[in-house]
């Protein structure tokens, strides 16, 4: 047994940086083998590790479950672990500790946030609802458990229209905090709920005339869009979904070419299912890694070992605001288990 696996007591150094640094900055024997050894740990430890379509292909390679934040927060919810390892970002793993509150739930990275979820502060959000007590509130997924709490129901990109659709017509909704998900779902339903404006930094970046352009030179290819894309996007795309969505399509529809607008890291179970199918990332804006989410990107393989063999960073929550931010969620989880999702 070497250094690494003989404890699980953090060394000193690292704790006084875990706050600063959000993870355990810890030297690993470089020739340490991190897929066995996560193996070995979620075996001693009963652990589970659960990753989001967008982590990198080596973590969804370890991940026991890989799925869209629907399919991660039903997992969260019916796991028999004993430890939750959450690949994904803050929000994500705060949903888990909301259902399991008796589990240890630890994420690779605590500074592993989202820029949607950090576009509608909880005391903003506050006097806005104040100002609308008409007002139901349907809050996506992506947002904090402060959030969750001032809400009525959650939703995910793959079942906000059931979600919307169970309120009547007449009831008026406030939907944040994304406003590109929130048009989408106004135009699909015909309802015209109140919008909060926040957006995904991934997501708002890609280009309208690069995609076009690539059209031209792949006239075959069809263009697959997550909802949280900007309207003139989802305009032309051929299909509009969730990262689950997305991937389904692309398994079951009949082209060979996909432009693909979302985070590229769906991309590794794309190739994976339809090997013999081309995808293609769609550009964004400026010639960077945009389409790289910065905040899902922070997790690594390293990471991911560290916080099993040290249980630490854990997700820990108020218990009151736990038990706020549960109400809407069950109702969400209710709601799409009725609809058979
Ligand atoms: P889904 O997991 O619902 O596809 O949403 C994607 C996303 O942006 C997660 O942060
Ligand atoms: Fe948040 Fe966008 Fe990253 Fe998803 S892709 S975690 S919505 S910043």
């Amino acid at each position: 047994m070497n250094d690494y696996t003989s404890t699980n007591t953090i060394p000193e150094s690292a704790k006084i940086n875990l706050e600063k640094k959000g993870f355990l900055d810890i030297e690993l024997d470089p020739s340490l083998d991190l897929f066995a050894e996560i193996e070995r740990l979620k075996k001693e430890k009963k652990a589970v590790v659960l990753a989001h379509y967008y982590q990198e292909p080596d973590i969804q390679d370890v991940a026991d479950y890989i799925g869209d934040s629907l399919g991660l927060a039903q997992q969260a919810e019916k796991t028999k672990a004993d430890m939750i390892v959450f690949a994904g970002v803050h929000f994500m793993a705060e949903t888990a500790k909301i259902l399991n509150p008796s589990k240890k739930v630890v994420i690779p990275d605590l500074k592993a946030g989202c820029s949607l979820s950090d576009s509608c502060p909880p005391p903003l959000f506050k006097k806005f609802k104040e100002q609308h007590p008409d007002h139901v509130v349907v809050s996506y997924i992506n947002c904090s458990a402060g959030i969750k709490a001032l809400s009525d129901v959650i939703c995910t990109s793959s079942n906000a229209k059931i979600i919307v659709e169970s309120f009547p017509e007449s009831q008026k909704i406030i939907f944040a905090p994304d406003k590109n998900l929130g048009a989408y779902i106004n135009k699909v339903t015909g309802r015209n709920m109140l919008l909060w404006n926040g957006a995904c930094m991934v997501h708002e970046i890609f280009s309208l005339e690069k995609i076009t352009r690539l059209k031209v030179r792949h006239p075959n290819a069809k263009l697959i869009a997550h909802p949280e894309c900007e309207d003139p996007i989802l305009r032309i795309a051929d299909y509009i979904g969730s990262t689950t969505g997305l991937l389904k399509f692309t398994q079951s529809d009949s082209a060979s070419e996909y432009i693909v607008a979302t985070e590229t890291g769906i991309l590794h179970q794309m190739m994976r299912a339809s090997p013999g199918k081309t995808f293609i990332p769609a550009p964004p804006e400026n010639n960077c890694a945009c389409n790289d989410c910065p905040h899902m990107k922070l997790n690594t393989l390293e990471k991911i070992y560290l916080c099993m063999e040290y249980e630490s960073p854990e997700i820990l929550m108020d218990p009151e605001l736990r038990s706020a931010a549960k109400i809407p969620i069950d109702r969400m989880l209710e709601i799409s288990q009725k609809a058979g999702l």
